[in-house]
């Protein structure tokens, strides 16, 4: 709901308030974004508008007041929500209210990913703001959802002037919170190890940048924040989530002022970005998802999870059962033939798989990754039936069958290069930068994103394919402009949109590099994200749990693949690894041909589990027990929604006499109902297994993991 009282402005969510303050200069100052608080005018109360605790008053100015969407060196001189500048040279700017308009539904942001209504209620406020003396506007775009805790926010600004004007940094939110003592918590990590959980305190004085600029939303750092209010922790305290739908480079950052209030901005990355715009022109900038929770960071984190599932994925496999599928590319790499693919097919087919994935290596002439790429079309030498002939024996065998592509890429060696060697990023004048072999395609060249849509489309008209694997192996060099990556960005979003519009049946799985691109942006067309290369169980672990803080589980691509692990070695239980990838979109990656007739035996009764366990991992709520960031263990639960049933799955990482740690209380059951566990027919209270806990029994051994399927009784 939105609601104007005066010279109040108020967002009403499930149970907050988002409320802005129009001072009587015209500025937007900000007041409120927490729990809910009564909607009336809050105009009469100046005196607690601004965060100056006993300053004298010539020191007041915009730089001791909350704002919406602050400029740099009007009287506030921390850091700016956007900078831009004018035929001047100047970049000072002064932007006041012109006008409030609210409609009916979520807002439009052109050309990029973003929230919709469905069939929830969902309102967005767009306050203009002008300054008359150079001629720039911004509308900031709020929309606020009847039942969720969330206020997305996005920023279009517009050049009403009569020259150019140049945006040096445009962010898509800024929200100033009160003096407080605050924390910052973000996901960090690299090739192999994504989505570590880090966090800084924010002291008076400080600033802390969760940022990338390395082209995709990256490995290194996700475009997602949590700041929290000292104490915050899993179950309860006061979180703000920042989360941005976007998969270029990115930044979040907090500056702590040096009386202890907090400025959070999220958006497009300032470094290398610039748009230049003409008269009339205007720039839309990516929307960024803030919530807040007053129970920690679980709550905080189902609630992005409820939301994403409903009102950001397109994919109509979003609420459907996923197939549980064999991917070829640990068990062959690029060494396979079509005989021996068949081999695994069968074998997996007997296993009870849904779905083949044949990985990289189908096409030109590529045997190592140092050819081919850009030329899709099949290598007869290898799959002599084609892929259209693979795919027909895979059907026959009752399969469905996948495809991995990597579209947006190019190899030096490779007949598209040799036809259109200016189809590169790249800087005329510079010898382009190679990694992994490859350059990148510039997606900012319509006639490139049309080629691209054109061989995509070829290949999945070619063959009957029901799922691809769209992966992106290598970070960006030599932009040839400021601003590219995020016109490289927008092409990124033209190709996937068209190719989901134009195969919506197909199961797309994102991936880049294993997950530098888990980000909202690809989420909203590919239902699953392969989350990381490492595939080891134990790294794992810590891998899910920290993608989990933003991310449904039901989107967390998850496989079991073989021991010793190739990544690093690890020797762990086939148990121990099913049952880390249970809560996940559930895959095995392994020749299957290869297993021993115990290890079918146990990889059946895997999958004849996870089909159980899977509409808690689609639809269920995430409670994060015991995190492998803090100590020796690791737990998590799923629990339907309404709460008839729940997966429960612990693991000791190392072994340990006598633990104090092997008793778990669950979460999130219903107090008053009788559960019964599934393997022992135990009966337990919910009341007993949320107060008092249970005892997890756990091997005597390194990596040992327990799981309990729990149901109501009638
Ligand atoms: C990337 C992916 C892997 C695999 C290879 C193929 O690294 O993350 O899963 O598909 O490419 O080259």
């Amino acid at each position: 709901m939105i609601t104007k009282n005066g010279k109040t402005v108020q967002l009403t969510g499930r149970n907050i308030s988002y409320i802005m303050i129009e001072n009587n200069d015209g500025d937007l100052l900000h007041f409120h974004f927490g729990k809910k608080l009564p909607d009336c005018d809050y105009a009469d109360m100046e005196d607690e508008w601004s965060e100056n605790l006993g300053l004298t008053s010539n020191m007041v100015s915009l730089d001791v007041y909350p704002q919406e969407y602050p400029a740099y060196g009007y009287t506030d001189l921390r850091c700016p929500a956007y900078s831009v500048m004018n035929k001047s040279g100047s970049s000072i700017s002064r932007l006041r209210v012109k006008e409030y308009k609210i409609r009916e539904g979520t807002a439009d942001i052109n050309g990029m990913p973003h929230l919709y209504a469905g069939n929830k209620s969902a309102q967005t406020l767009e306050i203009i703001l002008y300054d008359d003396k150079t001629g720039l506007e911004a509308s900031l775009f709020y929309t606020v959802f009847d039942e969720y805790d969330i206020i997305a926010r996005s920023t279009v600004i517009r050049n009403r002037s009569d020259a150019e004007m140049t945006i040096d940094s445009a962010f898509s939110s800024s929200l100033d919170l009160p003096i407080g003592d605050y924390e910052m918590l973000y996901l960090s990590g690299t090739w192999g190890r994504e989505r570590d959980i880090v966090k800084t305190p924010l002291k008076p004085g400080i600033k802390a940048e969760a940022s990338n600029a390395r082209g995709g939303s990256g490995h290194e750092i996700n475009p997602f924040a949590i700041i929290s209010r000292r104490g915050a922790d899993e179950d309860t305290g006061e979180a703000y989530g920042f989360s941005l739908i976007y998969s270029g480079n990115h930044c979040t950052a907090a500056e702590a002022d040096r009386f202890g209030s907090l400025r959070v901005r999220q958006g497009i990355n300032p470094l290398g970005f610039a748009k230049t715009l003409s008269p009339g022109g205007e720039f839309y900038t990516p929307q960024s998802v803030l919530c807040y929770s007053r129970g920690g960071f679980g709550a905080l984190s189902r609630e992005y999870h409820d939301v994403y599932r409903s009102n950001l994925m397109t994919s109509k496999w979003t609420h459907e059962s996923r197939p549980v599928l064999i991917n070829n590319w640990e068990g062959t790499y690029f060494d396979f033939t079509e005989e021996k693919l068949l081999e695994m097919a069968k074998s997996a087919k007997e296993l009870g798989l849904d779905l083949f994935v044949l990985d990289d290596g189908w096409f030109g002439r590529r045997d190592s990754d140092n050819s081919s790429l850009g030329d899709w079309v099949v290598n007869y030498k290898k799959l002599p039936s084609g892929i259209d002939g693979l795919a027909e024996q895979i059907n026959k065998l009752g399969m469905k069958f996948g495809l991995w592509i990597e579209p947006e890429m190019v190899n030096p060696d490779s007949d598209l290069f040799r036809a259109h060697p200016d189809w590169i990023v790249h800087t005329p004048g510079r010898e382009p930068a190679q990694i992994r072999n490859q350059y990148i395609l510039d997606l900012s060249r319509g006639e490139v994103c049309d080629y691209i849509i054109g061989a995509i489309s070829a290949v999945l008209e070619g063959a009957h394919i029901e799922y691809i694997k769209w992966d992106m192996n290598r970070q960006m060099t030599d932009m040839p402009r400021p601003g590219y990556n995020h016109e490289y960005t927008l092409g990124f979003y033209k190709i996937i949109d068209a190719v989901t519009k134009k195969f919506p049946d197909i199961l797309i799985e994102g991936c880049s590099a294993g997950g530098g691109r888990f980000d909202p942006g690809v989420l909203a067309y590919a239902p699953q994200i392969w989350a990381s290369d490492d595939s080891d169980a134990i790294a794992r672990l810590k891998i899910q749990y920290g993608t989990s803080m933003c991310y449904p589980v039901s989107a967390i691509s998850t496989h079991v693949t073989v021991s010793p692990n190739h990544q690093c070695g690890r020797i762990t239980s086939l148990k121990t690894r099913g049952d880390i990838a249970y809560a996940g979109t559930f895959g095995y990656e392994l020749d299957v041909t290869k297993m021993t007739a115990g290890e079918r035996a146990e990889v059946k009764a895997q999958i004849a589990a996870y089909r159980r366990i899977q509409p808690l991992v689609r639809e269920g709520d995430l409670y994060r027990l015991q995190s492998p960031f803090d100590g020796n263990y690791c737990s998590w639960e799923l629990v339907s929604k309404d709460k008839s049933g729940a997966f429960v799955f612990a693991c000791k990482i190392l072994a340990v006499a006598q633990s104090k740690d092997a008793r778990l209380k669950l979460r999130g059951l219903d107090e008053n109902k009788t559960y019964v566990d599934r393997a022992s027919k135990k009966r337990y209270s919910g009341a007993l297994l949320m107060n008092r806990g249970i005892k997890i029994p756990y091997a005597m051994c390194d990596f040992a993991t327990v799981t309990m399927e729990l149901e109501a009784a009638e």
